[in-house]
């Protein structure tokens, strides 16, 4: 296993715990909430606190690697050489702001845009899911796959919606449409980085969105495929980080998830 990419895991995995553990202090002692691009996209102090923690402790432990976060953007000096972190501070935010206790705080390193490693720790259970590529993916140190559910009458699925993307309305009302009397229960649970953790844990048997971030996709992405799941764009052939949408799933109800968003 590649050294660098080791110290830097290792040290993310140190990171999402002490970061989550100040998730998890906060979440009864809000001092602000505010709105972003709409009244439906929020930030609060805790966001931005876990962001700025997370940024000074890599830049002092790793000078050259540069980290790409939701609330601050992307560092200057970003070349395509530099190892990159991508970090969502608080995924479900949302859930945060209201005491809803299913957030998380995720990291991915990635290295000329594809994650290598990525950590998500979840305070309120106090679960962290890792994998490094081509090293399987683990929940608390025990190793997880995605379900072995065979028929999508048999299955829990997951969706949500980027609640700034107003121009997809049309098109997330009807992919949940047709999911309806097709699987046994639809979720939105509000934690897209947690969603893809829960499909490579198999813990729900698909989930699809579209418009997310990279911050949103990159460590779950990782761990989804590290569990044997399959990570694809709905929209365009190749899943980046980049992408503007993302289905993953196991490989065996890859075909009937594609079907019935097909047929939306
Ligand atoms: C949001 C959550 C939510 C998803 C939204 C994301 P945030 O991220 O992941 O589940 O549906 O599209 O923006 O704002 O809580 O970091
Ligand atoms: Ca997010
Ligand atoms: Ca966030």
């Amino acid at each position: 296993m590649d050294k660098e990419v080791l110290l830097r895991f290792e040290f993310a995995k140190g990171l999402a715990y002490e970061l989550g553990n100040i998730i998890k202090e906060n979440v009864k002692s809000l001092k602000w909430t505010k709105t972003k691009s709409g009244f439906y996209d929020i930030v609060t102090n805790v966001d931005v606190e876990v962001e700025r923690r997370l940024k000074e402790r890599v830049s002092l432990a790793f000078p050259n690697d540069v980290v790409f976060g939701e609330e601050t953007g992307i560092d200057e000096k970003a070349t395509p050489d530099n190892y990159m972190w991508v970090v969502d501070p608080i995924d479900g935010t949302t859930n945060f702001s209201k005491k809803v206790p299913h957030s998380c705080v995720s990291i991915a390193i990635t290295y000329k845009t594809k994650p290598i490693a990525g950590v998500v720790y979840d305070p309120f259970m106090d679960e962290l899911f890792e994998a490094i590529k081509g090293e399987g993916a683990f929940l608390n140190g025990k190793r997880i796959s995605v379900s072995d559910t065979k028929n999508l009458e048999d299955a829990v699925v997951n969706t949500g919606y980027q609640y700034s993307a107003v121009h997809m309305r049309d098109k997330v009302l009807k992919d949940y449409e047709a999911f309806f009397g097709k699987v046994r229960a639809l979720r939105i649970f509000g934690s897209a980085v947690l969603d893809l953790c829960y499909v490579a844990a198999g813990r729900i048997d698909g989930f699809w969105e579209y418009e997310l971030k990279p911050w949103d996709m990159a460590a779950g992405a990782l761990i989804v495929e590290e569990s044997g799941g399959i990570v694809m764009d709905l929209l365009s052939e190749n899943f980046t980080i980049y992408s503007k949408s993302i289905l993953a799933t196991s490989p065996t109800l890859l075909s009937q998830m594609l079907k019935v968003l097909k047929e939306a």
